[in-house]
């Protein structure tokens, strides 16, 4: 019977421990690949299937890569979801005897890569892990790329919908977690809302004593209490998975996931994903690039770990007023102070990665380049803090005393590493002279050869008289001496013949042999030297990583804090005015990055003033294309921007701060998502309704549309109701095209109308952009149309027809059906009930939308109720009449 090969039998005794990854297995210079994993990694990589005898009958289907080249394939691998199993011979092939010891020293994937040539340097690189039981939700993340390293937890109410928003924000490239989130189809969602490699983990991750053991010894601490988190079983129980998954991938201490930053979801403004996409916070809904979004406008930082940074704070803005104020207030010194600003931004400059360096130098896996890196980074941070010290802003000298200088580390790497040296630490070439003096007499011991074999060439051409004689190197030869064919007469006795080529012979002596084989000894002997010492010296570095990291930290938010300085000035930004009332007041606020993008004409700025009293609900009417989508977002983006500490596109803002904004953008408007059905519409409208606080602030952009005029404008009307109902009135900027909602001023308390100006000019229209007060008098549909292109019969058409139908009253007047606000007054007075929408007319549909319990209902179960629910609809007659 045949048999496989010992080296096959090893390949797979190893490859059944790793039957979800691709194993690249390690043959000499090469990683191999065998069986299936050859067949889908040769696609993947576009390399050539070939075959390799395994002892079998058939051969083994096989492909392979260069180590050297290694990153390059395994990024392919990863960025198509497989997992990379790396497989290293452990013991020298020269000295073994039988089959190489191998074994699998890391095991790469989506979450878990550190390798340059596969990050993005401006992006955070997250794992993260999720824990799901009956009493809430706990949430770990790393990146070990940087070291940074988060837990949370979500306990109390909608659970499941705070664990998809933060995840929206952390946006993890892999995400571990245990069964239960298999159950309920919130698997599905997560998978469709994350584009991430997920993998549920088994039970034995969940250990509650393991995790916390692993969490004592990762963190070096005696108890969770250190940490925060002796009440936080659920964030303990993600931790623990989280660093037993990466121990078992990496196969190494991660020393530098060093400071565990433990959070509150209510610490930042929360942004769901629908409010992330619509504000195009840090991608444009169009293209999904960064230009186009806030993100394109504001980073102008320096540095990578800043660019991370700042992508971090704009989709975690501030809630707390003394933090935004500490923010606002170095910005602003930075503002002022242009000399300042401009020798940070030069030091800056010249700062590498140092984040992603310390990940790499506790994973062990930086190189020579990376030290000089280091080294030339660290050579400007005692002018960064001579800089800041003193500057009299509280949060820049903060950041200062954390920055260290590093003086040790400078010194050394300046000593003992070569200005520019190579990619690889086995070939020598990294320690400079002087450092070792081992290595400088090693270096010395053979000059004596090295010389001799630089003057063979010119010493035997004058000894045998042949003038093409020429000495070289190669490496089956070593060295040898070269004669052209015309002067083999003349080739002295003591030359041994090694090599024929075509027009030249190849030669060596006893004497060269000797010389060289002293030579390459050492040469062997010192560049495993520099290695080692090379080695010795990014451990010692080891010992600095946290101090690295903290001062990574701090010039990160450095780098933003000027990055939104220098924005500021040369945009024209305004401080705003933050505090913890109730009223949002921009005078002369513009777009962010509509200003920016505008093709012909400039920028119409607009006032905003929204309270929780007289002016909760802004309704704006206003023709399409005229301006109203831009407005609304408009003030969001400054509230939002006013809440991360930059200043702001106006020329002057006051804002009350916010906990969290909503945005709905209807169906017409929403059609790049392709599944803007009213269903989607009507959900979002009732997770709004549903989790919106009196200090949020809620913008809705033409909700309704999806349906009938009739069961839009109820919807619509009720939606206004609700969300000024007294007993907690909520700041909203509602766009409509329901001309009819207007009516609503006067009679509903908070309702104000606004409109977008525009001019009529013998039948045509001009936009202005400019938002007054009062509704706009007609919708003017139809011009649109005319801009638009609709032929001119057409359009007289829609015009006569328009006339009937306003001439015969067929339009809807909600004054009908509400009361005055005095008359309200009087009303109450007499202690009667205020007359609601719902009591006249209730709406079966509304009722069940404002019933349903989202994240508890699986998809055939939605279908099901939209059936329902569409039913009703077509058999609401009673409203219909009623109107
Ligand atoms: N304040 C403004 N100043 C200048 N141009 C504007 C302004 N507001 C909007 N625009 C332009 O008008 C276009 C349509 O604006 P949008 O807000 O989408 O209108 P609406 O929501 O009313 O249909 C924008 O893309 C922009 O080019
Ligand atoms: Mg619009």
């Amino acid at each position: 019977m045949m048999q496989l090969t010992p080296m096959m039998k090893q390949y797979m005794d190893i490859k059944k421990n790793y039957q979800d990854c691709i194993l690249f297995f390690r043959l000499g210079d090469f990683y191999e690949m065998f069986f299936d994993d050859a067949l889908i990694a040769s696609k993947a990589m576009e390399v050539t299937l070939t075959g390799k005898s395994c002892g079998l009958e058939e051969r083994a289907p096989m492909c392979g890569v260069p180590y050297h080249a290694a990153d390059t394939y395994i990024a392919k691998l990863i960025n198509k979801g497989y997992k990379v199993a790396i497989c290293e011979q452990i013991e020298d092939p020269s000295t073994s005897k039988g089959i190489v010891k191998r074994e699998v020293v890391r095991v790469i994937t989506p979450g878990t890569v550190v390798s340059q040539t596969m990050l993005n340097e401006n992006e955070n690189n997250y794992l993260a892990s999720i824990f799901l039981d009956e009493t809430g939700a706990g949430i770990a993340y790393c990146d070990i790329s940087t070291g940074e390293i988060s837990t949370t937890e979500l306990r109390g109410q909608r659970n499941i919908e705070r664990l998809l928003n933060e995840l929206e924000k952390i946006r993890a490239k892999e995400i571990i977690a245990n069964e239960a989130v298999a159950l309920d189809g919130l698997l599905d969602d997560l998978k469709e809302n994350n584009n991430a490699y997920f993998s549920l983990l088994e039970s034995r991750y969940y250990n509650k004593n393991t995790s916390v053991e692993v969490v004592l010894r990762q963190f070096n601490v005696k108890s969770l209490k250190g940490l925060g988190i002796e009440e936080m079983h659920l964030a303990v129980m993600a931790l623990g998975a989280l660093l037993s998954y990466l121990f078992e991938t990496q196969k190494q201490n991660l020393s530098h996931l060093s400071f565990l930053k433990v959070y509150d979801t209510h610490e930042h403004m929360s942004l769901d994903k629908s409010t992330i996409r619509n504000l195009e916070l840090t991608e444009s809904m169009f293209d999904k690039k960064v230009q186009g979004s806030l993100l394109g406008v504001l980073d102008r930082t320096q540095t990578a770990m800043g660019s991370r940074k700042m992508k971090q704070w704009i989709r975690e803005p501030l809630n707390h007023l003394p933090e935004i104020n500490e923010r606002l207030n170095s910005v602003e010194l930075l503002v002022e102070n242009i000399l300042l600003r401009n020798n940070i931004k030069e030091n800056l400059k010249k700062v590498y990665d140092l984040e992603r360096l310390s990940g790499r130098i506790a994973c062990g896996n930086t190189n020579a380049k990376d030290l000089i890196a280091l080294r030339n980074s660290i050579f400007v941070l005692p002018d960064l803090k001579s800089e800041l010290s003193a500057c009299g802003d509280p949060l820049l000298e903060e950041l200062e005393k954390n920055m260290d200088s590093l003086t040790e580390i400078y010194e050394l790497i300046d000593k003992a590493i070569v200005d520019d040296p190579p990619y690889t630490l086995k070939d020598g070439g990294l320690i400079r002279s002087g450092y070792s003096n081992e290595l400088d007499q090693l270096k010395e011991s053979i000059l004596d050869g090295q010389n001799w074999i630089a003057s063979l060439e010119v010493t035997e051409k004058e000894r045998t008289g042949i003038k093409s004689l020429k000495v070289g190197f190669n490496k089956v030869f070593g060295y040898f001496i070269e004669v052209t064919k015309s002067y083999f007469d003349m080739v002295p006795d003591n030359y041994i013949r090694k090599q024929t080529l075509a027009n030249c012979e190849r030669y060596i002596t006893p004497e060269l042999k000797e010389v060289e084989s002293i030579v390459l000894n050492a040469e062997t002997k010192i560049n495993q030297m520099e290695y080692e010492l090379f080695i010795e010296i990014r451990n010692y570095i080891k010992d600095y990583i946290q101090k690295i990291q903290r001062t990574s930290l701090a010039i990160s938010i450095l780098d933003v804090l000027t990055s939104f300085a220098e924005v500021s000035s040369k945009l024209g930004y305004v401080k705003p005015q933050v505090n913890n009332d109730d009223i949002i007041i921009i005078e002369k606020g513009r777009h962010p990055v509509i200003e920016n993008t505008i093709r012909h004409g400039i920028f119409v700025s607009n006032n905003t003033y929204i309270d929780r009293e007289n002016n909760s609900m802004l309704l704006i009417t206003g023709p399409n294309m005229s301006g109203k989508s831009t407005y609304m977002r408009q003030t969001a983006l400054i509230v939002l921007m006013a809440q991360i500490g930059c200043f702001v596109p106006a020329d002057s803002a006051v804002i009350g701060i916010v906990d969290r904004i909503y945005t709905r953008i209807g169906a017409s408007d929403n059609l790049s998502q392709g599944q803007s059905t009213f269903f989607v519409e009507m959900s979002e409208l009732a997770y709004i309704l549903n989790t919106a606080s009196d200090k949020s602030l809620i913008i809705l952009d033409e909700i309704g549309r999806g349906t009938s005029t009739y069961d839009g404008l109820s919807i619509a009307w009720a939606v206004v109701e609700y969300l000024c109902s007294s007993k907690g009135r909520i700041r909203t900027m509602f766009a409509t095209h329901y001309h009819e909602l207007t009516a609503l001023e006067g009679h509903i308390k908070g309702v104000k109308n606004l409109n977008v100006d525009v001019q009529e000019k013998d039948g045509n229209i001009i936009f202005l952009h400019k938002i007054i007060e009062g509704s706009a008098s007609r919708s003017y549909g139809i011009h649109v149309a005319k801009l638009a292109g609709v032929p001119q019969q057409l359009l007289h058409a829609a015009e006569n027809k328009l006339n009937e139908l306003e001439d015969s009253g067929a339009s809807i007047n909600l004054k009908k059906y509400t009361k005055t606000l005095e008359e309200e007054d009087a009303e109450l007075k007499e202690e009667t009930e205020q007359i609601s929408f719902f009591d006249f007319a209730p709406n079966p549909v509304l009722e069940k939308l404002k019933s349903l319990d989202l994240m508890n209902i699986t998809p055939s179960k939605a279908f099901e109720i939209l059936e329902e629910l569409k039913k009703a609809a077509e058999d609401q007659t009673g409203l219909k009449q009623g109107l």
